[in-house]
Parts: structure tokens; sequence; C-alpha cells
């Protein structure tokens, strides 16, 4: 067979070119050419693009609509991993056919959680198979060994380092596994695009076909993916329509905890997040975080308890904070697990509404365990963790000696602003022990938040 001639297509403007160009000769974009493989007529992917499909009229048969009532839906059975947390963030299990993505910066633990995922599966009995583009067969037996305490089949599971995917795809047909994990999808490459792997192009044609034999063959696929310093899952950003779940891996790679999150999930909810903690037999799932940061907790001057929410569940974990005078200009600002603009805002706020001003001293906060807060709710955590850093005194609500809890988010004009689940947060601070929880139900304005907790100093003017 001829080889399949490939076009560069601008992502912006979706002009087509043979050759490629840094700049689009359409609408004069940097960087938008993508390369993809030219449409063929007939066979193929009949992706059409600005009407240059071709095959359109003659020879074509209409489609039949149908009633969506009158669509069967069989309800196929999920296949679980066995991994509690997995399984609740992809809303009860894999589904057959279907394709997820798992997104992680290197070394967090995606290679780990996929090997224990199909290591169940082959003690289930479901055929598996772990695609590598990444580690030798050796290498995977070695991490496969780690987990034999944690995960019964690991050693089952069928292995293949291959890169190129047409030998992938004749894989998958002949062995017809019912899992299948692709670690990763950067490192594969489509022979008849002539673009490096992991390229914009590359990654998604290797998707794309990999989804065509998913579909087919009733495979669900684990594709993993590298995350960018940016964030972005690399290049595969491209894959979040494609796919029909992303999950984002998550923490710091020093720090033991991990969290998994659902950024889209076309089976299940995206509020779904489970916390992991990495160990020397693999992950194992933490199911009382809560407890062990409420025992963590210091109550020194500059620690708080926030009420967070991990998608439906809530989740205490202490903020800390640490001002300290500094000979910087601009003094620092660091944070670890928040939002860097989080923190500006609540500082600007502080010093405007409630007279605590940071002024020329360096600003630390830090959520403990390396856990990740990304809600706005956790706006009054910081905001108290700094104002008892920057005075010197502990937190107390209501006398008591336990750590002070608290959620909120912060408005521009010192007020506090509801969120979500506050009924939930609540419990789960009583659940351990902190029944006198700040929030906007308590106090409605940052300087009234400020009054309960720093009760011996109130803020000036109050
Ligand atoms: P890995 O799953 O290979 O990360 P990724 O595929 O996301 O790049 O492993 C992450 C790290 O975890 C690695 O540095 C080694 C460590 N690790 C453990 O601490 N315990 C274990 O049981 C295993 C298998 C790995
Ligand atoms: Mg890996």
């Amino acid at each position: 067979m001829a080889r399949p001639t490939t076009v560069h297509v601008c992502s912006e403007c979706g002009h087509s070119s043979v050759r490629w160009h840094g700049q689009c000769p359409g609408c004069d974009a940097w960087n938008t050419l993508v390369e993809e493989r030219a449409p063929v007529t007939g066979a193929g992917r009949g992706r059409v693009r600005g009407g240059a499909g071709g095959a359109a009229g003659k020879g074509v048969r209409a489609g039949t609509p149908t009633r969506l009532a009158d669509v069967s839906t069989e309800r196929v059975p999920r296949l679980l991993t066995a991994i509690g947390e997995l399984d609740r963030v992809l809303g009860g299990g894999l589904v057959p056919g279907s394709l997820v993505l798992l997104g992680g910066s290197p070394g967090i633990g995606k290679s780990t959680l996929t090997n224990m995922a199909l290591g169940n599966l082959a003690a289930a009995g479901r055929r598996t198979l772990y695609v590598s583009g990444e580690e030798s067969a050796a290498q995977i037996r070695l991490r496969a060994e780690r987990l034999v305490g944690a995960t019964t089949g690991a050693l089952d599971v069928p292995v293949l380092a291959e890169t190129d995917l047409d030998t992938i795809l004749a894989t998958l047909r002949a062995e017809r596994p019912e899992v299948v994990v692709i670690d990763s999808v950067q490192t594969m490459y489509a022979a008849d695009l002539s673009g490096a792997p992991g390229s914009v192009g590359q990654v998604r044609e290797v998707a794309a076909r990999i989804m065509q034999v998913a579909k087919t063959d009733g495979i669900a696929v684990l594709l993993v993916g590298h995350v960018t310093k940016e964030g972005s899952l690399a290049g595969p950003r491209v894959l979040e329509h494609l796919v029909d779940c992303v999950l984002q891996f998550e923490g710091e790679r020093e720090r033991t905890y991990r969290t998994l999150r659902a950024l889209k999930n076309r089976f299940g909810s995206t509020n779904e997040a489970g916390v992991f903690e990495m160990r020397s037999g693999g992950l194992v799932e933490v199911l009382d975080a809560s407890a062990r940061f409420v025992a963590e907790a210091t109550g020194k001057p500059g620690s708080v308890i926030l009420a967070a929410m991990e998608g439906s569940r809530p989740l205490l974990v202490e903020v800390q904070a640490l001002v300290s005078p500094s000979e910087l200009v601009p003094p620092r600002r660091v944070v670890n697990g928040l939002d860097r603009n989080r923190l500006a805002l609540v500082l600007a706020v502080l010093g405007r509404h409630a007279g605590i001003g940071a002024g020329s001293a360096d600003v630390f906060v830090n959520v403990v365990g390396g856990v990740r807060v990304e809600e706005p709710g956790a706006d009054l955590a910081i905001a108290l963790a700094v104002a008892s850093a920057a005075r010197g005194v502990p937190l107390q609500a209501g006398g008591a000696a336990r750590p002070v809890a608290c959620f909120g988010e912060l408005g521009l004009t010192g007020e506090l602003r509801t969120v979500g689940h506050a009924d939930r947060r609540s419990a789960e601070a009583a659940k351990f022990g902190l029944r006198h929880v700040i929030s906007p139900e308590v106090a409605p304005t940052l300087r009234e938040a400020l009054r309960a907790a720093l009760p011996t100093r109130a803020p000036q003017a109050a």
C-alpha cells in the first residue's frame, strides 16, 4: 500500500498545507499547523474538514435517526479495578469500550496506579494488557514485584513494550483484552505521520485510532498522559474532547499524598476525588485523611483547619502561614497547595478591611501534607492563618483549646460569601471534635470572623 500522504492543518483557521510552516499561510498565526493524515476517500475516518471531505454526493445512503425512547440501552456491567478510590472517581468502575485519559506529572504514580488496577482486574479473571512505551518489560516486572503485597494479580498482567501504533493495534485485535493501559500516549507513534512522538498531530492520531479499536471491540482503554510544566496535559489538551473521561493525578512528588480528580466524566460526576498515599508497596487509599490532618494540626499561631471539599467529600486540612520581616523588595509571597492569586487577594482584603497589613513582610502559606485545595472556600483559612501569624497569637474559637476550623470565600468588600456544602463541611469538623466552625453563616464579614477567632486582641476599630 502506498504511504498515505499527510497534510498540515491550521488549528485556528483550518487552512491546510502540504508542508509545515511556522506561520500559517492562511491566517498568519504562529505555530498552529498540526500534521494530520490526509483525508482518504471511501475508507478511513470520514473526517470532513472545511468541506474538503469530497465524498459527499452520489452513492451515499442517508442515515436513519432513532427516537431517543426507542434507542436500546443494554446496561453493560462496569469493570471494577478494586481500587475503591479509583472506581469511585470513575463513577463506579471502567466502562467497556470507553477511553479514559489519566494525566499527571512524571513520577506522581500513574504507572503504579494503572499497574495495580490491571493486577486487580487480572486477579478477577479479566483479560488485561499493559502497553508501555516508556519502560522495558523487565522494569515493569520490577515494579509489579513491589506491588504484589497489595495486588495479587500484579505479576499476571501481560505486558508489551512497544511504541509503534500499528503493532499495538494489531496486538489489541489479536489478544482482545477487556482492559488495556497505554503508558503513555506521548511515546506512541503512528508511522504514517512524520511528526515526532508526543507532537499534537501524533497524540491525536494515536488516540483516535486506539479509540476506533476500543469502540468496535468494547475494550476499556486507560491512556496515560504526561502533564507539562504549565499544568495542561501536554499536547493532549486536544484529547480532552475525544476521550470519555479525563482524570488528573496530582500532588507533589516529594510528598506522600496524591489526589485523583475527574475533570471530565461522561459516565459519572466530576465532583469526585480520591486521596492516595505512596508507600513502598504501592499506592494506598487514604480514607481517613481528615483524622490525620486534624491530629497533626499544631494549633500554634498561623495554623488553622480548613474544612475543604474534595469533590463530594469533605476533607479537613491544616493551612499554615508564616509572616516574617523581609529585606527583599518586593517581599516574598509563597504558597504551596493554594492559588497564588488568592493569596494576593486575601492579603489585600486583610489590609484594607481588617487593618492587618502584611506590608513589607514575607508571607508563606502552606497546605500541610502536600494537598492541593482549589476552591474559593479556602480564602477564609488563608486570612485567618495570616492574621494569626501576623499577630503571633493562636486562633481559638469558643475559648476551646482545639484547633479552629473554618471555610468561606472572601469578597473584595470584606464580606464572607457562602460556599457549597456548608452543612457537610461543618459536620465533618464536628466529627473530629471541632465544634466551633467559623463560616459565612456565623460571621458575615472578615472583621467578625477575626473577632471570633482572635478574641484577645480584636482587630483595631472593631
Ligand atoms: P510511577 O508510577 O512510575 O510514576 P509515573 O508513571 O507517574 O511517572 O512511580 C512514581 C514514583 O513512586 C517512583 O519514583 C517510585 C515510587 N514508588 C513508590 O514509592 N512505591 C512503590 O511501590 C512504587 C511502585 C513506586
Ligand atoms: Mg510511568
